[in-house]
């Protein structure tokens, strides 16, 4: 279990996060939704400290996030972007890293196989594609398999099978015990397999049980999205 407590953080004088309090099942999808620019990003990243909370108390499966640093880092796995990934590495070379580094014991082999990456398991990283790089940043995940996994917008630049797939990984990954928290732009994905939504607006959390509600009526409501009107001309 995620549990954050009075979680606060601005970037010099402008509050981004405003006293967020709430808890992740780790066996549970969270969704976190919010328009470019709110604070999703800057949320994971204070969870995983990244960044450091003005003020508040993180504790993931009874381990402190400040008091007992090893243990909180070993529960969860957070990469935020494939930019992230190490360019000159092959694909297969940079999941075997992760392996090692989290000591997940987690077959590599059996990883590519999985996410469909036997056409590419021995290029770099640098040579890769958008869709290709985002399978490696997934395959980094599974490689770590830790109780938590923080994602920031996974599903950006897929193609509807692999769109697919990863849906299907997320939902066997929460059936075997993992906690999801993954942000996203695109409120389809977020219905099709959250437990919960964490919607962001004005530095605090509005927090419904996906099934409950119209996620895009629910959006369009809490974001005033207006259509465009007759007066557009380029
Ligand atoms: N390094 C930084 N220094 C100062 N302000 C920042 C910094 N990074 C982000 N911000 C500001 O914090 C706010 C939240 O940014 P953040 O990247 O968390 O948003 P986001 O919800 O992830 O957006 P997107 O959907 O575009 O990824 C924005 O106003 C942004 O300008
Ligand atoms: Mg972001």
């Amino acid at each position: 279990m995620l549990e954050v407590s009075h979680l606060n953080f601005a970037y010099h004088k402008q509050p981004i996060l405003h006293d967020l309090t709430f808890t992740v099942a780790t066996d549970e999808i969270v969704g976190l939704v919010a328009p470019n620019g709110t604070g999703k990003s800057t949320l994971l990243k204070n969870l995983v400290g990244l960044l450091t909370p003005a003020s508040g108390t993180i504790s993931l499966n009874g381990h402190d996030s400040r008091q007992d640093r090893t243990a909180f880092l070993q529960n969860l796995f957070f990469l935020e972007d494939n930019r992230n990934l190490y360019e000159h590495l092959t694909a297969r070379e940079q999941i075997i890293y992760v392996q090692q580094m989290w000591r997940s014991g987690v077959d590599v082999d059996h990883i590519i196989d999985l996410l469909n990456m036997g056409g590419y398991k021995n290029k770099r990283i640098s040579k890769m594609s958008l869709g290709m790089r985002q399978h490696v940043l997934l395959a980094t995940y599974l490689a770590a398999n830790t109780p938590l996994m923080l994602f920031d917008e996974p599903l950006n630049g897929l193609d509807p099978t692999s769109m697919q797939l990863f849906t299907q990984i997320f939902t066997q990954l929460r059936a075997q015990g993992h906690g999801i928290i993954m942000s996203s732009h695109s409120v389809e994905n977020v219905t099709a397999m959250t437990d919960r939504t964490f919607f962001l607006k004005q530095g605090q959390l509005t927090v419904c049980n996906t099934g409950d509600i119209d996620l895009l009526a629910k959006y369009n409501e809490m974001f005033e999205v207006k259509a465009l009107g007759p007066e557009f001309k380029l």
